[in-house]
């Protein structure tokens, strides 16, 4: 199958979007989310060495299972790190060939009933990914929500029927561990806003448990000056307030315990006070940010 697109839609199976990277999005994603520099490091170092050494780690069955998980609260930018780890990973290992981003979303996946949702795992695991595996140098796959089909076993209290709910997640592990072995150029991200209803059996497979957390006051005063900046992109007089490092310390302080995008609204939000300002965002003032963080 021909690609001509860098970004499109595509019929492979209960892949909800493809990307061939690097594209000219670059490191977008990567880029945009401030977390401490070792969480990133970690993760693409460990991108790296799984998909660097593929021939290596084939010889040593076992040794890597090229799969990370990263944990934390809804917000704190596990999904955009997990795509942006493709994109940095694309671009360092541009020289060896191009890198395929497919996420996977297992609320897309129509799951009425287990016994549904176990067969297109089962597809998506033992036949799509493999497939992309072939017509790609390397491949990274973000699980996102794994919760979603890796439910723990002795939690499992939804409406379906326990047993079916263990045959599921039973598949998703067998299906993973076959796809490992299959396709030594694949990496598996998986997001969880709930790590303690992920199954330990799915735990326990991963190389790595990053956890994010909700951003302390220097983060937060991070994200809110690059939420500002972009804006200061489009409409220059936000600028003046954009480059407002104590500005933002003070504002990060009265926002404590917000979430990465609640923080990343806050100018939006802002925006959002008068009809004046929407309609006019270069008239934004430090206070009616500061209004925002109170309301
Ligand atoms: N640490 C962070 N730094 C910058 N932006 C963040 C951060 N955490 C979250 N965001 C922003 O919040 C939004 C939601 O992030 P997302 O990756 O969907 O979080 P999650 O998957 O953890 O719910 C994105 O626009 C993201 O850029
Ligand atoms: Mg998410």
């Amino acid at each position: 199958m021909a690609i001509d697109h860098h970004h499109h839609n595509t019929p492979v199976h209960g892949v909800s979007s493809l990307r061939v990277l690097p594209d000219e999005g670059g490191t977008r994603n990567w880029d945009k989310i401030i977390v401490d520099e070792s969480v990133k490091s970690r993760l693409l170092s460990h991108a790296l060495l799984a998909l660097a050494h593929e021939k290596e780690f084939y010889a040593l069955p076992g040794a890597l299972q090229r799969l990370v998980i990263l944990s934390g609260p809804p917000g704190t930018g596990k999904t955009t790190l997990a795509t942006g780890l493709a994109e940095i990973v694309a671009q360092e290992l541009a020289d060896k060939g191009d890198t395929c981003l497919a996420e996977v979303n297992p609320h897309a996946l129509p799951s009425e009933m287990l016994g549904e949702s176990q067969r297109n795992v089962a597809r998506l695991l033992d036949n799509s990914l493999p497939e992309l595996s072939l017509r790609y140098r390397h491949v990274v796959v973000v699980i996102d929500e794994v919760e979603s089909f890796a439910v723990r076993r002795s939690a499992a209290s939804f409406e379906a029927n326990p047993i079916d709910v263990h045959r599921a997640s039973d598949a998703v592990l067998e299906g993973m561990d076959r796809l490992m072995k299959r396709c030594p150029n694949v990496l598996m991200v998986a997001t969880t806003n709930f790590p303690n209803a992920i199954d330990e059996a799915f735990t326990s497979r991963a190389d790595m448990v990053l956890s994010l957390s909700i951003p302390d006051v220097e983060t937060a005063s991070k994200i809110i000056g690059m939420s500002l900046e972009e804006l200061a992109g489009i409409w220059s007089e936000i600028g003046r307030l954009a480059r407002d490092e104590a500005l933002h310390l003070r504002l990060a302080e009265s926002c404590a315990g917000w979430d990465g995008r609640q923080l990343r609204r806050l100018p939006l939000k802002a925006l959002c006070e008068t009809k004046e300002l929407a309609l006019n965002p270069d008239k934004l003032r430090a206070e009616n940010l500061f209004r925002a963080t109170t309301t």
